[in-house]
């Protein structure tokens, strides 16, 4: 498997949950990160609490939504790196209401989240990494793409627009030496899974979730698969053993 040592990582989302353990995970690897969320302020303590220099860290605040914030982001990883090796689009979103009573807005803040902001990175990130001859995104959905999830319709159907577009997408350049991967994570103890499920938080549900590491771990092994190897879609669960 290859190494992570000195690779430049760029994590979407990593101001807490499921994207600051992957942020930690990548450090341990000795990987250079760059850091992305709206609140500068947690990504700076998440930056802060890593064991990598500070220097290795760059702490980006940019909303994903925005197509030419993700450019000046984009940029900004390359003029202080001088590459791109791996971007894993993490930030998501998700509000529990029955459809009915899910405003439009709402709607949009989902998708444009959860899908448009990836759209985003592919335009960005496909001619850096055909420039660099190669590169690997790895994009965060759920296993509420392939279920649905009663509540959540929403967030069901943005991360099953995810995993399409990046299936698609992946075939337009998997000869170009990218790669692009789909990891779906059972339900996972973070802010948005307590904000989505009421039903989440009892006792007897927390024993089956997954821990962020453990989701982390499975982001480590994609990237350190070997240049040939190419997982496509990948789902994690935990094993039915209450902790
Ligand atoms: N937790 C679960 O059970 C579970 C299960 C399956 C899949 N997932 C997926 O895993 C990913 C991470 O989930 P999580 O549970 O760790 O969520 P979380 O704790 O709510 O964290 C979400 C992260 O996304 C960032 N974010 C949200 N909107 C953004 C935007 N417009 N631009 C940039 N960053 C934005 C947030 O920071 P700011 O608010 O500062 O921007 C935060 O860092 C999501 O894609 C989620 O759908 C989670």
């Amino acid at each position: 498997m290859r190494s992570l040592k000195n690779l430049v990582v760029v994590i979407t989302g990593a101001s807490q949950g499921i994207g600051a353990a992957i942020a930690r995970h990548f450090a341990l690897e000795g990987a250079r990160l760059a850091l992305i969320a709206r609140n500068r302020e947690k990504l700076k303590a998440v930056a802060s609490d890593l064991p990598l220099p500070q220097k290795e860290i760059l702490v980006l605040p940019t909303d994903m939504r925005n197509a030419s914030a993700v450019r000046v982001a984009v940029q900004s990883v390359r003029e202080n790196f001088g590459r791109i090796d791996i971007f894993i689009n993490n930030a998501g979103v998700g509000i529990n209401k029955p459809v009915v009573e899910l405003s439009e807005e709402e709607f949009d803040t989902i998708f444009e989240t959860n899908v448009k902001a990836v759209f985003h990175t592919f335009r960005e990130l496909i001619p850096v990494f055909l420039q660099q001859g190669g590169g690997q995104i790895i994009n965060i959905s759920s296993g509420a793409a392939r279920i649905g999830a009663p509540g959540l319709a929403a967030y069901a159907a943005s991360k099953a627009a995810l995993n399409i577009l990046s299936e698609s997408v992946a075939g337009e350049v998997r000869n170009e030496n990218i790669k692009i991967s789909v990891l779906s994570p059972a339900s996972t103890e973070t802010r948005l899974m307590s904000n989505m499920s009421e039903a989440s938080r009892s006792p007897s549900k927390a024993a089956l979730k997954l821990t962020v590491d453990e989701v982390a771990e499975a982001v480590i092994f994609l990237a350190r698969q070997n240049s040939n190897a190419w997982t496509s879609m990948a789902d994690i669960r935990p094993l039915l053993i209450k902790r």
